[in-house]
């Protein structure tokens, strides 16, 4: 038996190995450590958890499909994997009809970048500062912030990076050379800044205008965590190329990018991945799709948002520069650093996460309880005033 203990060195590389504090399972919006503690997740599975940890429907279909067959390549047939799909295209508007199955966000990334250069024949992605996109090189060229890219360079050529919300900046950046615009509908790494609608339709526009694809990477707003099945649902503004990932499958991994036809059809070349599609992550996320639709929980992100609005405001005070976000995803910037009042949080039993030095940013399961996510707020209050 694994005992972790908070104070166990790490072997892992990287940010993970900075981690203090264990958690070793968890129940809905709770988690806990070996020592039984309950913590409320508002953010601790980085937006993968939007069901909450260990849903029943998620564990009973990967419990079933485990024992028939957890792997196989993407040169058979599966009737799980088709099953998915058809659940997956029919909660998107008609036009989207491909996808392509991964393991990951930033992969679902890597797959749109290349789908657009190959389908347009066209090298140039036009993304957006504060933009994120994940970290391998394709995605990582896309993702703004500095310290992230700097020490990997020189990544793949022909990524250009305009300020989000401004749409006067796409009419320039967006030519004839231009085979993606890549934009989040509500910037989350970045910060939690939301699309106007306006900026939204001026992307598409811009799109048009050169025969550029549209690409929205939804990876952490979609599947109902703004309070829509989609972000791009509140603008009504519809890509060409959709990114999914996060909690696609209720926290087991994968990633889908989804496409039409027609942008298909264009498509030369290949692209592949062993694990994409395989059988268990597709029964995982038909059983979360399901879920997703059959607990209204894109609605109940909604819902919740709304209560939120009296707690939200509250916050306001001499340390806090802004608040910005929907549904379930908040961001509250600071005007220090986020760190103490992330550790202060965490002291009250509440676990979220920051999105750069000064964010505090806020991603509960959808199924948190809503005595748990206005306690949580009113912990941030306090957190704040002490942090
Ligand atoms: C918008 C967006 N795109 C891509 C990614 C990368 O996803 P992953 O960490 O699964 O590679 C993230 C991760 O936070 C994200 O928020």
């Amino acid at each position: 038996m694994i005992t972790p203990t908070a104070q166990a060195p790490s072997a892992e590389f990287g940010e993970g190995g900075r981690n203090r504090l264990a958690l070793v399972r968890g129940d809905g919006a709770h988690l806990f450590d070996a020592q039984d503690r309950r913590y409320v997740d508002l953010g601790a599975t980085h937006g993968a958890g939007s069901l909450g940890a260990a849903h029943p429907a998620v564990v009973r279909a990967v419990q079933r499909q485990v024992a028939e067959l957890i792997h196989l390549g993407s040169g058979y047939a599966n009737p799980v994997r088709t099953a998915f799909l058809e659940r997956l295209l029919g909660l998107l508007p008609s036009q989207f009809a491909r996808v392509f199955l991964s393991n990951s966000g930033t992969e679902s990334v890597e797959a749109a970048i290349k789908i657009a250069r190959s389908a347009t024949g066209r090298p140039k992605v036009v993304a957006a500062r504060r933009g994120f996109h994940g970290r391998t090189l394709g995605s990582l060229s896309a993702t703004w912030r500095k310290e992230l890219r700097e020490p990997f360079e020189p990544l793949v050529p022909e990524f250009a990076h305009v300020p989000y919300n401004e749409p006067g900046a796409l009419e320039v950046a967006v030519d004839e050379r231009t085979a993606l615009l890549l934009l989040e509908p509500v910037q989350g790494e970045g910060g939690v800044h939301v699309a106007t609608p306006e900026y939204l339709r001026a992307a598409r526009a811009a799109c048009d205008r050169v025969g550029a694809l549209l690409g929205f990477d939804e990876v952490q707003t979609g599947l109902g965590r703004t309070g829509r099945l989609f972000a791009f649902e509140h603008s009504g503004v519809v890509p060409d190329v959709l990114t999914l990932a996060k909690s696609l499958a209720g926290g087991v991994p994968i990633g889908a990018t989804v496409t039409t036809s027609e942008v298909e059809s264009r498509f030369q070349g290949s692209h592949h991945s062993t694990f994409g599609g395989n059988p268990l992550a597709c029964a995982a996320g038909l059983a979360a799709l399901d879920t997703l639709v059959g607990e209204h929980l894109a609605e109940r992100a909604a819902e919740l948002g709304r209560r939120a609005a009296p707690k939200l405001a509250a916050l306001s005070s001499d340390k806090v520069r802004e608040v910005r976000g929907l549904g379930l995803m908040w961001g509250v910037e600071l005007r220090e650093r986020a760190a103490p009042t992330l550790a202060a949080l965490e002291a009250e039993g509440y676990l979220a996460i920051s999105a750069g030095a000064t964010v505090v940013r806020l991603l509960p399961p959808l199924v948190i309880s809503e005595e748990d996510w206005l306690g949580g707020l009113d912990a941030l209050g306090r957190a704040i005033g002490h942090g």
